[in-house]
């Protein structure tokens, strides 16, 4: 059985990976997987039979060692792994610990345990897509769990392509800057830092380039013109510079908020 994983399937640019690939040749299954069954259900009701809902939360190892289970059981080739399961950082002061290491728990260990526990059923052919972001280019203070999780996974599957060479396997980062999902819309009582949002893309488009990108065997998928010239921007200036523009061009961030930082 060939099938596709897709990882934040339930909305945003992961639900468009899902509708850009539902038809797919070759492929019987595309399992979603998100925390919320109800939405990945939505999924199926939208997109027809094709669609296999999975509830996993990639922070949690009983869901994963279950999920890791259900691989085991039906040990199907992966023709695609797409992670695109994320979350965005806390900007509160205080102490939230849990949620103050849910995103580096989601988008850096979550997404590359399910790399973990899914590379066994890739076969010559497959692709594997992490979707990373911009923000791993360069640290981002006061968006700085943020910017550590996206570098993990960005260092993380350019390390995969050494490891995994040989197997005929594709692996790409996606990089996305500012994307208007769900993930950019702040809840009223949450502290929400002024973002300015330059060079703000859609979910479609990035999606539609990460896996056009893929079928390359692109190492680093660039949605837009602007993260592509920052790439090399973040590498060719001094890192002073760099943290300037990180901290003040792409957002005020929670100092900006009663003028307090996240420490204090
Ligand atoms: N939007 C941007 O500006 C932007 C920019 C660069 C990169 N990205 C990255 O793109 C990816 C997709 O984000 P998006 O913008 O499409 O946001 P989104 O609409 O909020 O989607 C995130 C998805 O991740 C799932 N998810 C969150 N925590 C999870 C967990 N512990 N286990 C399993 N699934 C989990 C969510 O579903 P449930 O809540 O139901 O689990 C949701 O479907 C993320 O990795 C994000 O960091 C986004």
């Amino acid at each position: 059985m060939n099938i596709i994983i897709v990882t934040g399937a339930a909305g945003g640019i992961g639900k468009e990976f899902v509708r850009q690939l539902k038809n797919e040749k070759g492929i019987d299954e595309i399992w979603v997987i998100g925390r919320t069954e109800a939405k990945l259900q939505a999924l199926k009701d939208e997109f027809g039979d094709k669609i296999v809902p999975y509830a996993v939360d990639v922070t949690d190892d009983a869901s994963m060692m279950a999920f890791q289970d259900v691989l085991k059981e039906k040990n199907p080739t992966v023709k695609w792994l797409i992670n695109c399961a994320g979350t965005r950082a806390l900007y509160k002061p205080g102490a939230d610990l849990p949620r103050f290491l849910a995103t580096i728990r989601t988008n850096g260990v979550g997404n590359i345990a399910m790399c973990y526990i899914c590379i066994p059923y890739l076969k010559k052919g497959s692709i594997l897509l992490n979707v990373s972001s911009a923000a791993s280019f360069q640290p981002l203070p006061f968006n700085n769990t943020y910017a550590a999780s996206k570098v993990a996974l960005r260092f993380y599957t350019k390390g995969l392509e050494r490891e995994l060479k040989g197997k005929g396997i594709k692996i790409t980062c996606c990089c996305p800057g500012w994307v208007d999902t769900e993930l950019m819309k702040f809840k009223p009582d949450e502290v929400t830092p002024i973002i300015k949002l330059p060079g703000v893309t859609t979910g479609p488009h990035v999606a539609k380039k990460a896996i056009k990108d893929a079928r390359k065997g692109k190492s680093i998928s660039f949605p837009t013109l602007k993260v592509h010239r920052d790439y090399y921007l973040t590498k060719f200036l001094p890192g002073k510079v760099v943290l300037w523009y990180a901290e003040h061009i792409e957002c005020d961030n929670v100092p900006a908020v009663d003028g307090k930082g996240i420490y204090t």
